[in-house]
C-alpha cells in the first residue's frame, strides 16, 4: 500500500483550514469552468494544489495491476465538481477520449505522457508530450480535443484531476471515448 507524505497527525484545526482552502479553490475552479473554461484559470487553481503537501498527506493511494485507480479527494455536495487522485502504474493509460465536460489535471509525482489525436475513425495520433511533477493542464468540453493520458515511464505516477461533474458521474459523463 502506498501512503504519501508523513503520518497523519492530530491537528484537526489545521486540517479543517486546509480542507476549507481546498473547497474555496474548487469553487474558483468551477466559476472559471462555468465561464466556458476560459484562459488558464482552472490550471491556475490546480498548480497551487500540486504544491500543497497536505493535499495527499496520509492518504492510502492504492495502485492496481489491472488499470489506473481513481481515489476520491473531494466531491462537491451539489454535484458541480469532483477532485480525484489517480494512481498510474507503468504501462497504464486512459482510453482515447474527448471531453463532454471540462477537466483539469496536474502531475503530483512521476511522469505522465499525453498523446494528442486528430478526429477520425479511428482518431489519428498527432503528437505527444511528457508531463512531469508540477505540470498541469486543463481542457474544455470540445469534441475535437482528443487525447490519451498514460504512464509510459518506469515508476509509479500520481496525478490529481478535477472534473465538472458529480463523483458518480465523473467517468461516463465526462469522457467521450473514441478508442480503447
Ligand atoms: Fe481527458
Amino acid at each position: 500500500m502506498l501512503v504519501l507524505g508523513l503520518k497523519r497527525r492530530d491537528r484537526s484545526g489545521e486540517m479543517a483550514r486546509e480542507h476549507a482552502a481546498l473547497i474555496e479553490a474548487l469553487a474558483r475552479l468551477v466559476a472559471a469552468a462555468d465561464a466556458a473554461c476560459l484562459g488558464a484559470a482552472p490550471q491556475a487553481v490546480i498548480a497551487p494544489l500540486l504544491a500543497d503537501p497536505a493535499l495527499l498527506e496520509g492518504r492510502a493511494l492504492v495502485p492496481s495491476a489491472k488499470r489506473y485507480v481513481r481515489h476520491l479527494l473531494h466531491a462537491d455536495p451539489l454535484g458541480r465538481h469532483t477532485l480525484l487522485a489517480l494512481v498510474w502504474q507503468p504501462g497504464q493509460a486512459s482510453p482515447v477520449h474527448a471531453h463532454h465536460l471540462w477537466c483539469a489535471f496536474g502531475v503530483v509525482s512521476g511522469v505522465l505522457t499525453e498523446h494528442h489525436f486528430a478526429p477520425g475513425d479511428p482518431p489519428v495520433p498527432t503528437c505527444c508530450r511528457l508531463l512531469g511533477a508540477g505540470a498541469c493542464c486543463h481542457g474544455p468540453a470540445a469534441p475535437h480535443l482528443i487525447h490519451r493520458l498514460g504512464n509510459c515511464g518506469t515508476t509509479l505516477a500520481v496525478s490529481i484531476q478535477a472534473y465538472g461533474a458529480a463523483w458518480d458521474e465523473s467517468g461516463q459523463r465526462v469522457n467521450d471515448i473514441r478508442a480503447a
